[in-house]
């Protein structure tokens, strides 16, 4: 994204909670992003994030899948309401579903996901029981830019906690979650400064590849 003198705008799709997206706004309202959160869409119009996005005076768009034919049908009806808000990225986070490639193709290299894991480990869903089921020292977050495959598309950065002897599924998602409301900020701070974009499927950072993901650490992002 062109740094442009204009706040780029944001669109975040939300499917439940929506706390990644209430980070996100607190973020641009505190000044610490330079960013505008143009719009909440969303799958479930009955939905948390919705109702807090409503509550914010953001503007919420909620379409209901079994309302359409098809996947696709509903994928196009939700993409086609995105121009009236003339967005310059697209933050998945917590949408959960999984989307058509047709919709994801023009929006190539502006649109990003927020994933509960270090990818590319555990895509798709329980990535918290999977990390302690498998002994991982670690488990993270990372967001990607989005391609065709689910939870695929090259990583720009991560997050990461060590995963204790006593933790469960919930306590790890719970301290994960914290981490994850710094990361997406910081990496769509990076995207909207224009210092971050896709390059030909590689991620360039001032204009460089980044051969591994940034990590977030207690001052920000830093190289992998
Ligand atoms: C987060 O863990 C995110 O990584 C994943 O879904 C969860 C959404 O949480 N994709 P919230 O709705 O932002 O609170």
């Amino acid at each position: 994204m062109s740094a442009s003198p204009e706040r780029p705008r944001v669109v975040v799709f939300a499917s439940g909670r929506g706390s990644n997206f209430l980070a996100l706004v607190d973020a641009v309202r505190s000044g610490r992003l330079p960013a505008r959160v143009a719009a909440l869409f969303s799958d479930r119009p009955g939905c948390a994030a919705v109702a807090a996005a409503r509550d914010l005076g953001i503007p919420a768009v909620a379409l209901r899948p079994r309302d359409f034919a098809d996947r696709a049908g509903f994928d196009r009806a939700l993409f086609d309401r995105l121009a009236a808000f003339d967005p310059d990225l697209l933050v998945l986070a917590g949408f959960l579903r999984i989307l058509d490639p047709a919709v994801i193709e023009p929006w190539a290299g502006r649109i990003v996901n927020i994933h509960p894991s270090l990818l590319p480990l555990y895509p798709g869903l329980d990535t918290h029981r999977r990390a302690i089921a498998a002994g991982d020292a670690r488990h993270g977050a990372s967001v990607h830019f989005v391609g065709a495959e689910l939870d695929g598309g090259p990583v720009i950065a991560q997050a990461s906690t060590a995963i204790t002897a006593d933790d469960t599924p919930e306590t790890l998602a719970a301290r994960l979650l914290t981490e994850e409301h710094r990361l997406l900020p910081a990496v769509v701070d990076l995207i909207a400064r224009g210092r971050i974009v896709l390059d030909d499927a590689t991620v360039q950072l001032d204009g460089r590849p980044v051969a591994q993901p940034l990590q977030l650490r207690a001052d920000g992002l830093e190289p992998g």
